[in-house]
């Protein structure tokens, strides 16, 4: 969708993505977390918050029960508001991104459509899909939030899994089954993908800036 106001002008500073990645000594990257409620998204990307750091890594963690208290307040369930939402997320992870963090965002983001929209938007050679891979049975069966059982009491309608639909995705960069794993064990798959990716070095030097000054040549 093209800006509905007129006039912009998109501008470019002196400092690029890559000094600001070089001062924080990592690549920025969207880890896109999906899933159904209550398969892991926020508390494994939690985990890998919490690697990263202690190695020394910038990280933001965009979660969905959060982020619908503020930016996404105003979006309900419908498809139609989870499209939206998605949208949303992924303009700021972009930013993000553009920033040199590595963002992990914890969305159900149940669509396909919206999933490679959020690609498209962030560079698909920034943007990792990580599939929460876990049955129905095994969400419901932990129900961190009881959501399950208010659903199945017939008090929350269009419920991801249940009478809303979750489209898997074909080829995540990383899949976790989290049912078979330890909250530890997956976060540490996550780190060692990013680690063999180059996620976790500072790029090469941009031939853009001095780096005996720092100043930009442009
Ligand atoms: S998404 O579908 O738009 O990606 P999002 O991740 O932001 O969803 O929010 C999902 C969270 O909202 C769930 O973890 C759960 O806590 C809560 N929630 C409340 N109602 C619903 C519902 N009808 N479907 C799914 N999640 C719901």
């Amino acid at each position: 969708m093209d800006p509905k106001s007129r006039n912009l002008t998109y501008h470019h500073g002196a400092v690029s993505r890559t000094d600001r990645e070089r001062l924080l000594g990592q690549r920025g990257a969207v880890l896109w977390f999906t899933g159904l409620s209550g398969s892991g998204k926020s508390t494994v990307s939690h985990a890998v918050e919490h690697e990263l750091y202690r190695a020394g890594h910038l990280v933001q963690v965009l979660d969905g029960d959060n982020v619908r208290h503020g930016l996404c307040k105003d979006l309900g369930f419908s498809d139609e508001d989870r499209t939206e939402n998605i949208r949303r997320i992924a303009e700021v992870a972009k930013l993000s991104v553009d920033a040199g963090l590595l963002v992990l965002t914890a969305f159900i983001s149940p669509f396909r459509a919206d999933r490679d929209a959020a690609r498209a938007v962030v560079g698909s050679d920034r943007f990792l899909e990580v599939y929460l891979d876990v049955p129905l049975e095994e969400c419901e069966r932990r129900d961190p939030k009881g959501l399950y059982k208010k659903v199945r009491a017939g008090e929350i309608a269009e419920f991801t899994g249940v009478s809303s639909p979750y489209e898997p995705p074909t080829a995540p960069e990383i899949a976790l089954p989290t049912a078979e794993l330890t909250i530890e064990e997956s976060a540490a798959r996550v780190v060692a993908h990013l680690r063999e990716h180059g996620f976790l070095a500072a790029p090469a030097t941009d031939p853009s800036t001095d780096p005996s000054t720092g100043e930009s040549n442009r």
